[in-house]
């Protein structure tokens, strides 16, 4: 019988080759199923209530999280079969390792990598709007997705912050940590919940911050945040636009990972070049992804440019500004933006898997 592998053309399929693609692709189908499981586990707290407890039956499990014991323990089967979980079927019980734990249970864990699963619900719900998208050209507006995208990505991000920002990204900058000692004063612009706010701000107690996005219920949940950490005196959030957030002779103006989003970037960095103080430092921190495709075939490539696709593109064309830039535009793309707008001075200044750090001034 003929298949479709006897009449491609440019000669005979390579049958393991489409065996390996096959399994490549059902293993895909597979995590991204679990990842659901993986949402649930997080934000139900049954990775919590696992760690450090040893070895639980799911009895025990339900019992300590308050939830439904036949549903602990098919989210538990689901689990042993992703790896994530250890069982001993001897005893009926089972145990997440403490690696793992620092993965998934642990939010203030450096390597806690869970957060990133709460965004799952809110960009497959994009499904439909980005198909439109698709057809059409526009937008889908950063405020048009589910609640889930601003709080999946504050979680997934704040790892990453809170184990690089102060200890390596602001000390890379030129002078900027001793004017936050000896009291600075700092715009977040595109803040979301604000935890890069917060984290600076702990750091430097001398120092004054303000957070801008133009999100208002992001704006919300960062005052209600940064009103249980009694920060409140000397750090403010407001609803904004990286455009006209106001103030002037800030020492400091950061972006984290949202310049790209940003319909009008070099209208935001020109508005920040006017913001800065004589000496300030604009701090630019984007996701470490190459503009070339072929460079990105990693998980995290894959991740930030299939990102791209759900939220970044959509959320810069529905601001209609000159710019849609994508995750990946690349470095020189954003320094030709940030020439325009006079910054002139720009420079890789630091790095992690995850973000690349630049430091631009006039
Ligand atoms: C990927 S999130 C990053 C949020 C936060 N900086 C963080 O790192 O967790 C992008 C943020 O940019 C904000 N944003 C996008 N376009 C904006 C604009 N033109 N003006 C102000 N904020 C904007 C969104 O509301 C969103 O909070």
């Amino acid at each position: 019988m003929a298949t479709s592998a006897d009449v491609t053309p440019g000669g005979a399929m390579d049958e393991e080759r489409v065996q390996q693609f096959l399994e490549q692709v059902i293993s895909d189908s597979a995590a991204a199923v679990a990842g659901l499981c993986t949402s649930l586990g997080d934000r139900l707290g049954l990775y919590a209530a696992m760690a450090g407890a040893g070895p639980l039956t799911s009895a025990q499990l339900a019992d300590r999280t308050g939830l439904a014991e036949r549903y602990v323990r098919e989210w538990l089967a689901a689990q042993v079969a992703g790896e994530y979980v250890d069982y001993a079927p001897g005893t009926d019980t089972y145990v997440l390792p403490d690696e793992h734990a620092a993965v998934l249970a642990d939010q203030d864990a450096p390597t806690y990598a869970a957060g990133f699963f709460t965004l799952l619900q809110a960009l497959y719900a994009t499904e439909d709007a980005l198909m439109t998208a698709f057809r059409t050209g526009e937008g889908v507006g950063w405020e048009e997705h589910g609640p889930a995208l601003f709080a999946g990505t504050a979680k997934f991000f704040r790892p990453g912050y809170a184990a690089a920002l102060v200890p390596e990204w602001l000390t890379a900058l030129d002078g900027v940590v001793e004017k936050l000692e000896r009291g600075a004063l700092v715009a977040d612009v595109g803040c979301g919940y604000g935890y890069s706010t917060t984290l600076m701000a702990q750091a430097f107690p001398r120092s004054r911050f303000r957070g801008f996005d133009f999100h208002r219920p992001s704006v919300e949940a960062a005052r209600e945040i940064v009103a249980e950490q009694g920060l409140g005196d000397r750090v403010s959030f407001d609803v904004a636009t990286a455009q006209d957030f106001p103030g002037e002779g800030f020492d400091l103006i950061t972006f984290f990972d949202c310049l790209h989003d940003i319909g009008d970037p070099g209208g935001a960095l020109h508005h920040a070049e006017e913001a800065l103080a004589d000496d300030g430092t604009c701090m630019l921190v984007e996701p470490n992804v190459s503009e070339h495709a072929e460079e990105n075939t990693n998980p995290i490539g894959r991740a930030i440019t299939a990102s791209s696709v759900a939220v970044c593109l959509p959320s810069a064309l529905a601001q209609h500004g000159p710019q849609a830039l994508g995750n990946h535009a690349g470095e020189e793309a954003m320094r030709e933006i940030a020439d325009e707008a006079g910054l002139h001075h720009w420079r890789l200044a630091a790095e992690t898997p995850v973000n690349r750090v630049y430091a631009v001034g006039r």
